[in-house]
């Protein structure tokens, strides 16, 4: 049986392994208040690489996700818009805010918010919009800032698959108040469990700083309400590491991206993922779908791919409002992404992925789709 070609998998070497020494030999494994060296080198480096003023480190995106819900202001009963097709986090740091989170669908396309139906959910309540970057390729960010603009509300840019990516020759974060990254192990670079908010906003950047460690400014004094959402030393020594790795990691993304649109090019029933003028995606999945497909088929087609050593994966089977606890936040369906939920398929392209490997894949996908 032939080795499983895993959907994503973390690129690490002797490099994090010294890195992460460093730390344990140091003694200084972490910092309650203030700023520890390697978190420190971390935020500033990564401030720098996304070209913003403010970069703080925590410890996943979810908390990077709630915290800049909070500094935004967010709180019992007011409302936060936000994609249902999305991995569950997005909704799940609205709700920590005693929030409501308001699903709206997305365009069929870039499977990213729909602008105009952004528009239509926003009322009195609205104080938020969380676009997320999904897939790696960046929302319609300008036209989505314009509308939060007319409204006065804060955007929260989920940007937790986008590491690299380029939407208007910037990259993200450039249309957002806030902007939230993920380093989980999947991640296009990791810390094994980590996150980042980056900021141009002083106010907002101080609030965050604040808010990651029980509210504290100086020991022991706590200013407003907190959470230990900390990252340790030996995760920002690994994310550092793994910051001069992107562009590499990237680039191999994308030759792999290329190559299996090559291939798959004459599949009829398969719909490529695009990147459209003014985008560059950052390939953080390969998602295509099954156009006339069902989720039987669609399922089956997966099985198919698996038992040939293939990891396809279905991202997201299920849309959030139809998720058994976030039901209850749901007014309305939302066509295109219950029927996005059913076709879609990624496919491997992660660095470790060889060309061989992705002719193999596009082989196999050719073979069971046809
Ligand atoms: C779109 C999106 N938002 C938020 C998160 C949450 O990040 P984390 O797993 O680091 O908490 C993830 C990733 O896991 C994600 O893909």
């Amino acid at each position: 049986m032939r080795k499983m070609i895993p959907i994503n998998a973390p690129q690490t070497d002797e490099r994090e392994i010294e890195m992460v020494t460093k730390v344990l030999k140091s003694g200084n494994l972490t910092a309650r208040v203030g700023s520890s060296s390697m978190v420190a080198d971390f935020e500033q480096a990564y401030a720098k690489l996304v070209e913003s003023k403010h970069a703080i480190a925590v410890s996943s995106g979810t908390a990077a996700l709630h915290m800049a819900l909070l500094a935004a202001g967010v709180k019992l009963n007011d409302e936060v818009i936000i994609p249902s097709f999305t991995f569950v986090a997005t909704a799940e740091a609205v709700v920590l805010c005693g929030a409501k989170p308001v699903f709206v669908d997305i365009d069929p396309l870039t499977y990213n918010l729909d602008p105009e139906e952004f528009r239509k959910a926003i009322n009195s309540k609205t104080k938020a919009l969380i676009p997320v970057d999904l897939y790696g390729l960046s929302a319609d960010m300008q036209a989505l800032s314009k509308i939060a603009r007319e409204h006065n509300l804060a955007v929260i840019e989920d940007a937790a698959q986008a590491h690299g990516a380029v939407y208007k020759r910037k990259p993200p974060g450039y249309f957002a108040d806030m902007t939230c990254w993920s380093f989980y192990a999947s991640k296009n670079m990791t810390t094994g469990e980590g996150g980042m908010i980056t900021t141009n906003n002083d106010e907002s950047a101080d609030v965050l700083r604040c808010t990651r460690s029980h509210g504290e400014k100086g020991e022991y004094v706590s200013f407003m309400l907190g959470h230990n959402y900390r990252m340790p030393e030996m995760e920002a020594a690994i994310g550092l590491t793994q910051m001069e790795k992107l562009p590499a990691f990237l680039e191999k993304r994308r030759r792999n991206a290329e190559r299996l649109t090559e291939r798959l090019s004459l599949v009829k029933r398969l719909a490529l993922p695009k990147e459209p003028e003014g985008y560059r995606h950052s390939w953080y999945l390969y998602t295509t779908r099954l156009e006339d497909g069902n989720r039987a088929e669609r399922d089956g087609t997966i099985e198919e791919l698996r038992k040939r050593g293939i990891g396809a994966t279905v991202y997201y089977g299920t849309p959030i409002h139809l998720m058994p606890f976030y039901r209850q936040f749901a007014t309305h369906n939302l066509p295109r992404a219950e029927k996005a939920s059913e076709q879609v398929i990624s496919l491997p392209i992660h660095p470790g992925v060889t060309l061989q490997e992705i002719d193999y894949i596009a082989d196999s996908v050719i073979e069971v789709v046809g």
